[in-house]
């Protein structure tokens, strides 16, 4: 079944709390509904999104806009003792691990508390505490709006990166409407704990349940990161900036001269690469907690851009994105690159 809203105001179907609105607002339950909705929206623009917390709408959107509803949930022996859960695009990706950790399965813990739904967590491959979505996607099932069937992606298929995936690719970008993901966990997993010091949060790690690990990165996240229900944001505006080992050693002397020559960054080697923070690029540049109008870097994470007084407008959260890139730039000569997809 599928509803189709004209003129829809998507204020609430974004986090960043833009507001913003469609031609027209499409919801479906069913991944068969599909061949039938694309087929009506003929050459007309759409996209398709998920709970909107990862976008940055640059104004209004004059196409349709797509929203899953499918909500199924099934779960199956997998090898090796392991559970297949296949879950609808549509779920929310809390709400699935809440339900998967409550049941005894290791794998998504780690990625409590991220917003966005199922479908997302594939395109986006999202990533947190040493984990990310791909370590534990087995397949992805999608609509092919091409050649108009469903086909079924391998995890190899999907050309995971690091907050990337064959769904973002300049290539198949909008071809796949994600329906269903299937992700492998097991009840005999191990925890991750090695990101920053997880681990020295439990005393005996032997005792420790999926839900307790769950409950831990809560704690943390509700610590640093807005709560999406309470201020606009869309989560990390910029990806940690990956460069190569000149860059790196450039890097570490201009730290030297604008910190002082005790200073040091973190860095951490990606094979012949380091992986910078960009949270710390954008602090040591005096950006934390900074605000212009109505948009600010969150105080504890300023990684975060956030809708402060709820009534920013797109043109504002540019400047600030513009603003940081300038500055991170002009201070360590490095080009940080928006995480946060932009929307026109
Ligand atoms: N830092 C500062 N100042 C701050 C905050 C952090 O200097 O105010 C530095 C510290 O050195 C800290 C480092 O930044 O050790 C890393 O901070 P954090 O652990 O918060 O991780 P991150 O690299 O900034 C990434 C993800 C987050 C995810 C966290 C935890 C990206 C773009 N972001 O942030 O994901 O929650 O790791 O795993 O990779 C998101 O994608 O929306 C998101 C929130």
């Amino acid at each position: 079944m599928h509803t189709v809203i004209p003129d829809y105001n998507m204020k609430m179907q974004n986090t960043f709390r833009m507001n913003v609105s469609c031609k027209g607002w499409i919801e479906y339950t069913d991944a068969s509904d599909l061949p039938g909705i694309i087929a009506t929206l003929g050459d007309t623009d759409f996209i398709h999104i998920g709970q909107g917390s990862n976008m940055l709408f640059l104004g209004n959107y004059n196409g349709s806009v797509l929203h899953s509803r499918i909500l199924t949930l099934e779960t199956s022996p997998g090898e090796n003792a392991t559970t297949l859960v296949r879950a609808g695009a549509g779920i929310s990706m809390d709400s699935l691990i809440e339900h998967t950790c409550g049941a005894g399965l290791w794998g998504l813990e780690n990625l409590s508390g991220i917003p966005g739904e199922v479908g997302a967590s594939a395109v986006q491959n999202v990533g947190a505490y040493g984990v990310e979505a791909k370590d534990a996607i087995v397949s992805v099932d999608c609509y092919d709006t091409f050649e108009r069937r469903f086909v079924t992606l391998s995890n190899s298929d999907c050309k995971f990166g690091y907050r990337d995936s064959l769904f973002k690719s300049a290539e198949f970008k909008g071809r796949y409407i994600v329906t269903h993901v299937t992700y492998r966990l097991s009840a005999s997993g191990c925890p991750v704990l090695d990101y920053g010091h997880l681990n020295d949060c439990f005393d005996n790690v032997s005792t420790l349940t999926p839900s307790l690990v769950r409950n831990r990165i809560l704690e943390i996240r509700s610590k640093k990161l807005p709560d999406v229900e309470k201020v606009g944001s869309a989560g990390s505006f910029f990806k940690n900036p990956v460069v190569d080992a000149e860059t790196h050693a450039d890097f570490v002397q201009r730290v030297k001269t604008v910190l002082g020559s005790d200073a040091t960054a973190p860095a951490f080697k990606v094979g012949e690469c380091y992986k910078l923070s960009a949270a710390w690029l954008i602090d040591r540049a005096g950006l934390k907690g900074y605000q212009i109008g109505n948009v600010a870097t969150w105080h504890t994470q300023p990684l975060v851009i956030v809708n402060a007084t709820g009534k920013a407008s797109p043109e504002e959260v540019l400047q600030l994105e513009n603003l940081i890139i300038e500055r991170v730039r002009d201070t360590f000569g490095i080009t940080l690159h928006p995480e946060v997809e932009h929307i026109d």
